[in-house]
C-alpha cells in the first residue's frame, strides 16, 4: 500500500544523518531572487521544460503553500537540495506576478529537530487572529507536517505532526512556532499529513483538512495554533487502493448560477486507475463542520469508484491557491508532473520533475450532475509566438502537419475539433514524432469510447518497467459527434485539455531527441479537422 513511501523511505537510514546537518539552518535573510546555482545552460539541458516551473537543480515533488498576497503568487515546494531523488525535505520557494514567470528564492523551511517538513499550505491571516502580525500587517501563515524520520526507523507510528512557521515579510523569511506541533499525532495515525486550510466564513473559523491514510479529518481553529477535531470523512468513498494525501476543499459557485458547491480534491497513491499516483475529487456541501457527499454523485464514488480530476500519469498532490482576490474569484490549481511509481528515476540530469500548468478549475452542471472542468490559466497566452491557422481537413491515415504549422512541435499549443460519422467507429488524435522513429499520440477512440495516451515508443523508458508498460486509457462519454483537443506539448510532457476542459489527460516522455514533427491521425472512420490553430510558446527562463 505504501508503494510511495517505501522507496524514498529506504533511504531515510542514510539521510538521518544528513538531515541533522540541516537542523535549525535559518532561513536566508534576503529579498532577493537566488540564482547562485543556475549556470548560462540551465534550463537548457535535455528533457528541461520550458514554460512549466521546475527547479534550477536537484530534486523536486509536492506544490505547497500556494498563497497570493500583495500582488505575488507564492509557491513552495517539496525540496531536497542535495540530491536528485527524494530525501529530507525542505520547502522550496518561487514567486510569480503572473503565475508564468518565476523567481527563486531561498530555500524557506529547513528541516529541525521535529523533523523534515512535509506537505501543506499557507494562508493569509487578514485579522491577525495569530497574533504573529507586525505593524498592523497581516502575516502569512505556513501550515505543514512535520515527518520525524528517528520515530519512523524506531518503527513508531505517531511520527507525523502538524506544524505552523509564520512570516512578516512577503514570505521572504519564516519564523516557526515555538509551541509546535500544533496537532500532535493523535497516537495510532501513521498517514497523518498534507494540511491545507482555510477562513470558512459560515463557521467564521479556520479550517484543516488532514489526510489520515483512507479518510480525510477536518479540524478548526480560531487562531491557527489551538486546533478542535471537527469530523471524518471519506471511508466508504472513492478509491482506495492506497494512501490519500494532499487534500483539498473549497467553495465553488455552479457556472451560469448561483448555486454553491463545495469541492473535495483528494490524491491518492497509489490506486490511479493507470497507476500510481492520482488526483480524485468529490462534490458537495460542507456545514462549517462536516463534508457531506452530493447524493447525485454517489453512483460515481461509493464502492471503490471515483472522479478523477486528470486521467493521464503525471498530475500528482495538485491543490489550489489561496487567497486569490475576490474581484478575480478564480480557483488556480497546480499539480507535480510526476508519478511516485517513477519520478525518482527519470532520466533527467541535475534536476528532476516539473509542475503541471497553472489551471483554471470550473464547476460546471452536466448530463451527469456537477463535474470539475480544469483549463489553463489565461495568463499563459501571453507567451504565444506566432499564431497559425490549421486547414479544416479530412483525416485518414496520417497528416503531417509540420510543414503546415511551421513551429516547434516541442513547445506548443495547438488547439481544434475533431468531427467524426456517428455510424463508423473512429480512432483519431494527435501525435508527434522525431528522426529517430520516436512517437507520442494522444487520441480518442469513438468505439471504445476512450481518450488514450501512448508513450510506449515515444523515447527512453529503460529507467522504470513502470513507465511505458501500456497505453494508457480512459472512459470517456459523449453524446455528440464532435469533439475539441487543446494540447500544450513542452519539451517532456503533454496535457490534454479536451471537450472544453472536461477531460483532462496528463503524460510525460523522454525522447532522445526534440520532437520535430506533428501530425494528425485518423486509424479508422471518416474524421475530420476544423477550427484549428497553434501557437508556439516562448520559454519562461
Ligand atoms: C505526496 C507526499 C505527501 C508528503 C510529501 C512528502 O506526494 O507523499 O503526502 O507530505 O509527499 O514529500
Amino acid at each position: 500500500m505504501h508503494d510511495q513511501m517505501n522507496a524514498p523511505h529506504l533511504l531515510i537510514s542514510t539521510l538521518i544523518f544528513l538531515s541533522l546537518t540541516y537542523a535549525c539552518k535559518p532561513a536566508a535573510d534576503t529579498n532577493q531572487a537566488t540564482d547562485a546555482n543556475i549556470t548560462d545552460s540551465t534550463y537548457y539541458e535535455q528533457h528541461r521544460p520550458q514554460f512549466h516551473f521546475s527547479p534550477p537543480e536537484k530534486w523536486m515533488n509536492d506544490p505547497n503553500g500556494m498563497v497570493y498576497y500583495e500582488g505575488e503568487y507564492h509557491l513552495f515546494y517539496q525540496y531536497y537540495p542535495d540530491s536528485t531523488v527524494w530525501g529530507p525535505m525542505h520547502w522550496g520557494h518561487a514567486v510569480s506576478t503572473d503565475l508564468v514567470h518565476w523567481a527563486h528564492l531561498p530555500i524557506a523551511l529547513y528541516p529541525d529537530s521535529l523533523g523534515y517538513i512535509f506537505s501543506g499550505s499557507a494562508v493569509v491571516d487578514w485579522n491577525n487572529t495569530s497574533g504573529f502580525g507586525r505593524d498592523g500587517q497581516p502575516p502569512l501563515i505556513a501550515i505543514y507536517t512535520y515527518h520525524d524520520p528517528e520515530g519512523e526507523k524506531q518503527s513508531r507510528i505517531d511520527y507525523q505532526h502538524q506544524a505552523i512557521a509564520y512570516s512578516t515579510d512577503k514570505g521572504r523569511t519564516w519564523t516557526k512556532y515555538e509551541k509546535n506541533p500544533v496537532i500532535p499525532n493523535p497516537g495510532n495515525l501513521r498517514d497523518f499529513r498534507d494540511p491545507k486550510v482555510f477562513w470558512d466564513e459560515g463557521s467564521a473559523q479556520w479550517v484543516m483538512t488532514l489526510a489520515a491514510y483512507d479518510h480525510i479529518r477536518l479540524y478548526g481553529s480560531k487562531d491557527l495554533k489551538s486546533w478542535k477535531h471537527l469530523s471524518d470523512w471519506g471511508l466508504s468513498y472513492g478509491e482506495h487502493d492506497g494512501v490519500w494525501e494532499c487534500p483539498d476543499l473549497f467553495q465553488m459557485t455552479v457556472e451560469g448560477t448561483n448555486e454553491k458547491k463545495w469541492v473535495l480534491i483528494q490524491n491518492l497513491n497509489p490506486g490511479a486507475p493507470n497507476g500510481g499516483s492520482g488526483t480524485q475529487y468529490f462534490i458537495g456541501d460542507f456545514d462549517g463542520k462536516k463534508f457531506s457527499l452530493d447524493p447525485a454523485l454517489e453512483p460515481w464514488v461509493k464502492n471503490g469508484k471515483a472522479l478523477w480530476l486528470d486521467s493521464g500519469r503525471d498530475n500528482y498532490a495538485g491543490v489550489t491557491w489561496s487567497d486569490v482576490p475576490a474581484s478575480d474569484g478564480r480557483r488556480i490549481f497546480m499539480g507535480w508532473m510526476g508519478n511516485w511509481q517513477y519520478a525518482q528515476q527519470v532520466p533527467t540530469n541535475g534536476w528532476r520533475s516539473a509542475m503541471t500548468l497553472p489551471c483554471e478549475l470550473s464547476l460546471k452542471q452536466t448530463s451527469n450532475g456537477h463535474r470539475l472542468f480544469m483549463n489553463p490559466v489565461s495568463e499563459l497566452n501571453k507567451l504565444r509566438t506566432a499564431t497559425k491557422q490549421i486547414q479544416s481537413t479530412d483525416i485518414e491515415g496520417i497528416v503531417d502537419m509540420t510543414k503546415q504549422i511551421n513551429l516547434s512541435p516541442s513547445q506548443m499549443e495547438i488547439k481544434f475539433e475533431f468531427e467524426w460519422d456517428r455510424n463508423t467507429p473512429a480512432d483519431f488524435g494527435i501525435q508527434l514524432s522525431n528522426s529517430k522513429g520516436e512517437l507520442y499520440r494522444v487520441g480518442y477512440h469513438t468505439g471504445a469510447k476512450q481518450f488514450y495516451s501512448d508513450r510506449t515508443k515515444a523515447g527512453d523508458h529503460s529507467f522504470s518497467e513502470k513507465f511505458a508498460a501500456r497505453v494508457h486509457t480512459a472512459s470517456y462519454e459523449t453524446s455528440k459527434t464532435t469533439i475539441s483537443f487543446r494540447v500544450f506539448f513542452d519539451v517532456a510532457s503533454s496535457e490534454l485539455f479536451a471537450d472544453d476542459g472536461a477531460f483532462v489527460m496528463t503524460d510525460i516522455f523522454f525522447p532522445g531527441e526534440d520532437f520535430n514533427q506533428i501530425g494528425v491521425f485518423a486509424n479508422q472512420g471518416k474524421v475530420k479537422i476544423s477550427g484549428g490553430e497553434a501557437h508556439g510558446i516562448k520559454r519562461i527562463w
